[in-house]
């Protein structure tokens, strides 16, 4: 194995797949185009998805080669440990309905061993075990034909294991899209094995994943069934820090050469912290204001703090510099993934002592550290600056405010002899002032004080307003499948239609409608701004359905039948001769893709969170559906 550095890494990769007649081409944008059911890109494959459908040519050819921004927020809650990251890049290699497994397999097992200098003897692999029965409904065969392939090329049966789809099925990226089984290439480092089932992907760290050969020969349709693609496309991924973290026996991603200025310059601004708050002792007119919680964290925690600040800030920077734009800290969707990301770092980075105004002197190391290969880094590197240096001020001044109120606790506790915050008032402290409980526990030991955990639990859980719960939510579920939420979000959609034609009248109609997993927009005409009368009625008669559980059911017909029927549509769009008409009790007929949910009841419940203009004549509305 040699010691590579990311930028050896991509060279060699791109040079090797274009030695085998692939194009190279330039990595997208992290923040996708036109796909409402991710927020960001999260693979390599995903601005890829038209060619992998078939939908149009690529105009470098069939055979493709690139280095993807992606980032996954998922696992975020992970981040710290010796391998999760929010922000990564990624290798790929694509056949466009081209060449298909016996190539995709023999060429990673020849770069691997060839070019990366692994042992066969370290690869183990693992292919799709197949499901249903031959005949069935669903039948999907098991990969045998993967199977015989890395047999070929010498990897014994022992080191080959057939998987569910759990772990070897790949895509789609978003609610619908290519997707198929997978390969997947583990090193085996040589640790003890965790147990008897110890095999790779049971995540003890013995075995690590290095690289996915997916074979994308279906694609999920709306109904969330897998038809035959008719296209056999290969989509590759090779996570480049952890490659390079394996090459170089580092522990851990953040030990690597990637991280190694990021980290340092994190060192080097708690060294100044800590001389400032030295300073600010001797001479109390002259503190930093910065607080001066947390800094005896154990060596663990700190180091954890340390790496999430290394990479909240790195995919922050990457965020704020895309060339595409548009992504600034607010409080949905992408926004909001960006201002946590933002503001997990600025809580961790107090918590270890390092001073107001860090972001920004941490986008300029990783600004300096990538921009050779990313150039918008350096180019929107101003605009990016003023971005963070707003909101680290703004949610500094949250948490002094947090601050102050927790001193103010803390004295009036004291003051009757009682020694415990309740829970109400940590998840206050959470709630409005942006306090991770352990921070509020941290703060509270060293005053010699307790915090009721299972009191702030339950404030959490009867927090149940609307708004709030469903961007946490979706924060928690990142980039997961997103799918039930929009699909609640579309039944919500006619839902809403109907309403508004009921309190507004039949000349409120559809100009437009957009769906994220965040929040429902509709765009209807009405000349002005609805009473609150209107939309609390609206809002009213949404949530009678919701709870009337009316069913859901849909038919094909055509448009002629449909109208005659009175199903509401947007009339001056094109519709293919056969259509779905969705049909919601007595309340709502639509002319609709989809999908949608079987019963209303699945909503949960409806809010609406903002009414505003559109346009000349047309009205916005944005709202949500409940947390289920
Ligand atoms: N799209 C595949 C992945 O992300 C290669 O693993």
């Amino acid at each position: 194995m040699k010691n590579i550095t990311a930028d050896e890494l991509r060279d060699l990769y791109l040079g090797f797949f274009k030695s085998k007649g692939h194009a190279v081409i330039p990595g997208a944008s992290v923040i996708p185009e036109n796909d409402p059911t991710v927020l960001f890109t999260t693979a390599g494959m995903h601005p890829l998805v038209p060619y992998l459908m078939g939908a149009m040519e690529h105009p470098a050819g069939k055979r493709l080669t690139d280095v993807q921004k992606c980032i996954r927020t998922g696992d975020i809650d992970e981040v710290g440990d010796a391998a999760h990251l929010t922000f990564f890049e990624m290798l790929g290699n694509w056949s466009l309905n081209d060449y298909f497994k016996k190539e995709a397999i023999s060429w990673s097992f020849e770069f691997l061993t060839q070019h990366l200098g692994f042992s066969p003897e370290q690869l183990n692999v693992t292919v799709f075990r197949g499901e249903g029965k031959e005949g069935e409904d669903g039948y999907i065969p098991a990969d045998e034909e993967a199977v015989a392939i890395w047999k070929s090329l010498g990897i014994p049966e022992e080191r080959i294991f057939r998987l569910p789809r759990e772990d070897n099925w790949w895509g789609p990226a978003g609610t619908t899209g290519p997707c198929g089984p997978d390969t997947e290439m583990f090193i085996d480092t040589g640790r003890e094995k965790c147990g008897p089932d110890c095999r790779p992907g049971c995540h003890c760290g013995k075995y690590i994943e290095i690289w996915n050969d997916v074979f994308m020969q279906y694609n999920k349709n709306e109904k969330g069934e897998f038809e035959p693609l008719g296209r056999h496309n290969v989509d590759t991924g090779m996570g480049v820090e952890r490659t390079v973290c394996m090459m170089s026996g580092a522990p851990t991603v953040y030990d690597t050469e990637i991280f190694a200025p990021i980290m340092a310059k994190i060192d080097e601004l708690r060294e100044e912290g800590r001389g400032n708050r030295e300073e600010g002792r001797g001479n109390r007119e002259q503190g930093t204001g910065n607080g001066e919680q947390g800094t005896d964290l154990d060596e663990e925690e700190t180091l954890r703090a340390r790496r999430i600040i290394a990479d909240h800030m790195r995919t922050a920077t990457f965020i704020l510099c895309d060339p595409k734009g548009g992504v600034k800290p607010g409080n949905i969707g992408a926004n909001y993934v960006l201002r946590r990301l933002i503001r997990r770092a600025v809580r961790f980075a107090r918590m270890i002592g390092i001073a107001e105004g860090f972001t920004v002197k941490l986008a300029e190391t990783i600004c300096n550290k990538y921009s050779h290969v990313y150039p918008e880094l350096k180019a929107n590197l101003e605009q990016c600056r003023l971005d963070l240096e707003a909101e680290e001020k703004r949610f500094n001044a949250t948490l002094d405010k947090g601050e102050a109120m927790y001193k103010k606790v803390a004295e009036q506790l004291k003051a009757h002899g009682q020694s415990q915050i309740s829970g109400k008032t940590a998840f206050k402290l959470y709630d409005t002032f942006g306090f991770p409980l352990e921070m509020t526990v941290e703060m509270a030991t060293k005053d010699g004080l307790t915090v009721d955990k299972e009191g702030f639990e339950e404030a959490n859980r009867k927090h149940q307003e609307l708004s709030r719960t469903t961007s946490a939510g979706s924060f928690k579920a990142g980039l997961q499948d997103n799918s039930e939420v929009v699909t609640r979000m579309h039944t919500a959609t006619h839902l809403l239609h109907a309403a508004l034609h009921k309190v507004l009248g039949p000349t409120a109609n559809q100009k437009g409608s957009n769906i994220t997993a965040e929040r429902l927009r509709f765009d209807f005409t009405w000349p002005e701004p609805m009473t609150a009368e209107q939309k609390a009625e609206v809002e009213r008669l949404v949530n009678e359905w919701i709870a009337a559980g009316i069913e859901v059911s849909k038919k094909t017909t055509t448009v002629e039948e449909a109208k005659a029927e009175g199903a509401m549509a947007l009339f001056g769009s094109k519709y293919g001769d056969q259509v779905t008409l969705y049909t919601i009790g007595d309340v709502s007929k639509e002319i609709c893709c989809g999908p949608h949910v079987a019963n209303t009841k699945e909503l949960g419940g409806f809010k609406i969170l903002k009414e505003q203009s559109s346009s000349a004549g047309v009205r916005r509305i944005k709202a949500v559906v409940s947390n289920m």
